[in-house]
């Protein structure tokens, strides 16, 4: 069955956009801590995704849904081939609460297991990013690239080391810090998964990576990359193929950049690994 897919996009756009306002607006956050002092979640975290899947729901009763908040209370639903929404209300929660300006409204469409529309929306900047697959992506309607580049040692590269708290992924991160900083020419941290993505799609950044994410985080955002010229892979010291549900993600502005990356990585893993 062919699926209208230019209709689930319009009519998502219009309902991201909707609750990126929603943001601008917002007074009282009612801040909860999740599994992590990290982790948090407000009010408006709960607010957006409520009514983003039910406005879905409404128009397209057989469709699925993935959403951050309700995943993080019950559980992620197994991803089927049926047309699946997968939803983060606000990326860059903690950003957000700080009024840092940089978080975003994602949401991604996966059908048959293939990632077919992706919306990133950052209110505060009213930047909004979308691609539906084989179409290129574009940010305000305006068609954009990565900037291709190849050569590590030009990089600038957003590192999420939001886990560090974790001691898996705190001698993770310090081993491939250590092997990256002398590489590239500088290390941003931006505390938005989606937002540093579709900075690599729009040539801003050269590579991003954040390692132990979510769906929710690279559904949208990975589809807005790949449509860019991006490439994506997986950073995990398995050498797993990228898996949208399991992601350790690296987005880079080319593969022989994101290679590059992984060579550097490999080094640091077996050093780590060796210092045991
Ligand atoms: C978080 C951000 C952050 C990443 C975390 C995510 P949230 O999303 O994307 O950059 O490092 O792992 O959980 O909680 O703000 O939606």
């Amino acid at each position: 069955m062919d699926h209208p897919v230019k209709e689930y996009f319009d009519y998502a756009l219009q309902l991201v956009k909707e609750a990126g306002k929603v943001l601008l607006t917002a007074e009282d956050y009612q801040v909860e801590c999740k599994s992590e002092v990290y982790d948090l979640v407000t009010v408006y975290d709960r607010r957006i995704e409520e009514v983003l899947v039910r406005k879905l729901k409404e128009k397209w009763p057989d469709h699925k849904f993935i959403g951050e908040e309700e995943s993080e209370a019950s559980g992620i639903p197994e991803l089927t081939d049926d047309p699946t929404w997968i939803i983060d209300p606000i990326d860059g929660t903690a950003n957000f609460i700080r009024q840092l300006r940089m978080s975003a409204v994602s949401v991604g469409l996966v059908i048959r297991k293939q990632q077919t529309l992706g919306i990133v929306y950052n209110p505060f900047t009213n930047e909004c990013y979308t691609a539906i697959k084989g179409q290129g992506a574009f940010l305000n309607g305006k068609r954009i690239r990565t900037n291709g580049e190849t050569d590590i040692s030009k990089v600038v590269f957003a590192y999420e080391i939001s886990l560090a708290r974790n001691p898996k992924y705190l001698d993770l991160y310090m081993y491939r810090l250590k092997h990256l900083m002398r590489v590239v020419s500088g290390i941003r941290s931006f505390g938005t998964a989606v937002i540093s993505a579709c900075y690599v799609a729009d040539g801003r950044l050269d590579a991003y990576q954040c390692d132990g994410l979510y769906p929710w985080d690279v559904a949208a955002a990975g589809l807005i990359v790949t449509e860019a010229g991006g490439h994506i892979c997986d950073t995990s010291d398995s050498g797993k193929a990228f898996d949208l549900m399991d992601p350790n993600f690296l987005v880079a502005a080319s593969k022989a950049l994101a290679d590059e990356f992984l060579i550097h990585e490999k080094k640091a893993d077996e050093e780590r690994i060796n210092a045991k």
